[in-house]
């Protein structure tokens, strides 16, 4: 397809607000594994999209290519955040550009401690939140912030992966699996931060297991299924639809 898509414009979207992050006709592969098979969707300034599908649907492949990692290839579409082209660029020009991703497995640095890898985040330029006011987000750090990242709860591992994320400035934030392994205080409390960070006109996509949890916090969804998008929508037109919860999500 050579069409310049509209971005303005979303079969499955009342609202005509121009989005601020879109993904337009996305396919990606690993190798000769072709698994993003085509996807479009768009995500408005200061939403919070979650990106549900069963284990296996695509949801890291996605947020992989958005974020212009080595792997996947993306060998098709577009991909657009704030009027910038993602799609022309390599992982850190995304990441210059205001792309924040958080991976699942959080990426701790070994060896430094909860500020110097904040201060790691923000070694160059342009710098977001300051360290003072993420230690404000989430006190916890505050009071870790001379212990080893590597040490800390699962959960604190968490708060200070999205904290580093933070610690740029960045214009979209991307999670993955951020509830995994945490107990639901814990996930409370995430998720209260999340919220928090909405507040501030943060624009986020969630990628969540725990699909009810994403959804409460979620304005909208879209659901993937073997690389496809099978539902964009409102997060709560989800949590009321037990069919499509049923076949997409098993809960
Ligand atoms: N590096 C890789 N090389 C080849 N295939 C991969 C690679 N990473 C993922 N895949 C395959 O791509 C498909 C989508 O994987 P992906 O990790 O995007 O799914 P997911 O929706 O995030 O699943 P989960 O909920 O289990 O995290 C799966 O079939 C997976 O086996
Ligand atoms: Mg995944």
């Amino acid at each position: 397809m050579n069409v310049r898509p509209d971005f303005s414009k979303n079969a499955n979207q009342a609202e005509t607000a121009p989005a601020f992050l879109s993904v337009w006709d996305m396919h990606s592969y690993y190798g000769e594994s072709y698994i993003v098979q085509g996807i479009s969707f768009n995500v408005h300034e200061g939403e919070i999209l979650a990106l549900l599908g069963r284990n296996g649907a695509g949801k890291t492949t996605t947020l992989r290519s958005i974020a212009r990692m080595d792997d996947p290839q993306v060998n098709h579409g577009e991909i657009w955040l704030d009027h910038q082209p993602l799609h022309l660029m390599k992982s850190h020009q995304a990441s210059m550009a205001g792309l924040g991703l958080v991976p699942e497995d959080r990426c701790i640095i070994p060896g430094l401690t909860v500020e110097e890898n904040l201060k790691l985040a923000q070694i160059a330029e342009p710098i977001g939140w300051s360290i003072e006011r993420l230690y404000d987000l989430f006190p916890r750090l505050g009071e870790r912030r001379m212990q080893e990242g590597v040490t800390l709860s699962g959960g604190e591992q968490q708060m200070l992966a999205i904290a580093r994320a933070l610690a740029r400035d960045i214009k979209v934030l991307l999670l993955d699996e951020p509830y995994e392994g945490l107990a639901p205080v814990i996930v409370d409390e995430i998720e209260k931060t999340l919220r928090h960070i909405k507040e501030q006109g943060m624009t986020t996509i969630i990628v969540e297991q725990n699909a009810v949890r994403a959804l409460q916090l979620a304005d909208r969804a879209v659901i993937l299924d073997t690389g496809s998008i099978v539902f964009d929508g409102s997060a709560a037109e989800v949590l009321e639809n037990e069919a499509l919860r049923a076949e997409y999500l098993a809960i």
